[in-house]
């Protein structure tokens, strides 16, 4: 009889290499001084396991590189873009498909053509870049997440839900002021947590009720699915490109950063059923990125989405993709380090609080912790706590984000065993006092010093 494995292994081969920086100690230690120990300021080829993002920052499989070369660089009607809209129609279902350079742009292209003073848009948390879209338009951006994705400490399998109720009566409470509806899936503000086919189909019926549009922020949408036929009753076993399509068909369409779930470098679309809006568009488009069949990409970008897409919904490399997170956090719990349960589909999140509870808020547990981490292991992450959001924030989290297929399960080893000295010394670490504060999304350029 066939032996159950029980080790997940990375589905690929290695075919080009790249070589891993290793910065000394006492180089790590100049890097960090230099850069006023912000890691946003540390040059890459000093960092030896770069977590910041999962995005763009995918390693190319030999198929896109193939892809990329054959690419028809036309400027208006190239065949690059007729095959990646292929296929977004088969993966969606939309028939519109609006090439976008990244999910940021799609954002500001819809929201620009949508959204005017006054108006409301709910999701179940926004991205920092789809809520500063929102309300550069000035509209208002409300999250309305379940209570339990607000818990770190909760191990519910769907924390990325929308709140129905709320949501609801957010609806009828703001009629005619809520031109569309939004749900992010994963949802990375609240730890990658995946929504439920359930309340995705929940959602879409209170947004039909209330005759409001409904648009997926599908950055992370095959990882949804996977968990979708992991964690849902009644789904186990299901091909998860039906369970994405069947996603699709409850939504009014899409806007997605490519840079994630496209297994790109660069790129992001939106996709929607209907045309009303898509003159309003394509006009902006034109203005800003370029022609409709391009969006300010290169048409080799589009071959590597089309097949990136693809790709990402192969089951083998889904199920990859989920243990690295999950695999790094059950080493970090053996440790004893804390982290956001359960674990998502990109990233873990450490509790720097209950890991640092001698370090207060205003002496930034989370970037004490980031700061350690470089020092003592080369990694760079990043802060979601107090040196992000100010005082307002609610949690000191230290986000480690996982590039797709590019780091091994020795690399993740080597710092997991790093993580015992951070345990074994975390009392003598010491806070940070902010010594230049920009005056808006601070954490990228603010700098620190030891107090
Ligand atoms: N939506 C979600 C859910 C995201 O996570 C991101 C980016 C965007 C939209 C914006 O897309 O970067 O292509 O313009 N998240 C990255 C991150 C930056 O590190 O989590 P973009």
């Amino acid at each position: 009889m066939e032996r159950e494995p029980r080790t997940v292994i990375e589905p690929f081969k290695i075919k080009v290499v790249e070589p891993l920086p290793l910065p000394s100690r006492e180089e790590r230690e100049a890097a960090l001084e230099a850069a006023g120990m912000n890691l946003f300021l540390v040059p890459a080829r000093q960092v030896t396991f770069d977590f910041l993002t999962d995005s763009g920052t995918a390693a190319m499989s030999a198929a896109q590189w193939g892809a990329m070369m054959a690419a028809d660089e036309s400027y208006a009607g190239s065949r690059s873009f007729e095959r990646f809209e292929a296929v977004v129609r088969a993966i969606t279902g939309y028939p519109f498909v609006i090439p976008a350079h990244q999910g940021r742009a799609a954002e500001r292209l819809l929201f620009g053509a949508l959204l005017k003073p006054g108006m409301k848009v709910p999701s179940n948390n926004h991205f920092d870049t789809t809520r500063a879209n929102i309300e550069q338009s000035g509209a208002e951006a409300v999250d309305l997440v379940v209570a339990e994705g607000r818990d770190p400490a909760s191990d519910r399998p769907f924390k990325g839900n929308i709140d129905l109720e709320r949501l609801d009566r957010f609806c009828a409470d703001n009629r005619g002021r809520v031109p569309v509806g939004l749900l992010t899936i994963t949802n990375n503000t609240g730890g990658g947590q995946p929504a439920s086919l359930e309340n995705i189909r929940g959602a879409a019926a209170v947004y039909r009720r209330h005759g409001v549009p409904f648009i997926l922020d599908a950055a992370r949408y095959a990882e949804n699915a996977w968990f979708i036929r992991e964690r849902e009753p009644g789904q186990a076993g299901r091909p998860v490109r039906d369970i994405a399509r069947e996603v699709f068909d409850l939504a009014d369409g899409c806007m997605m950063s490519a840079k994630k779930d496209g297994l790109s470098n660069i790129g992001g679309f939106i996709a929607l059923r209907g045309d009303a809006w898509v003159p309003a568009i394509r006009n902006a488009l034109i203005l800003t990125e370029g022609f409709p069949t391009y969006g300010g990409l290169a048409a080799r970008d589009l071959e590597a989405m089309a097949v990136g897409l693809e790709e990402a919904l192969h089951e083998e490399y889904l199920e990859y993709r989920v243990a690295v997170a999950r695999y790094m956090a059950e080493g970090l719990a053996r440790l004893g380090v804390p982290t956001v349960r359960p674990t998502g589909g990109h990233a873990v999140y450490i509790d720097a609080k209950a890991l640092l509870p001698h370090i207060p808020p205003e002496r930034f547990p989370g970037q004490a912790l980031v700061c350690a981490l470089y020092r003592e292991l080369g990694v760079r992450a990043c802060e979601i706590g107090t040196a992000m959001f100010g005082p307002a924030a609610r949690m000191e989290l230290v986000r480690m984000a996982f590039p797709r297929r590019v780091y091994t399960q020795s690399h993740f080893d080597r710092v997991l065993e790093g993580f015992e000295d951070i345990v074994a010394g975390k009392d003598a670490l010491r806070g940070l006092r902010m010594t230049y504060e920009p005056p808006f999304l601070r954490h990228f350029t603010a700098r620190f010093a030891p107090v």
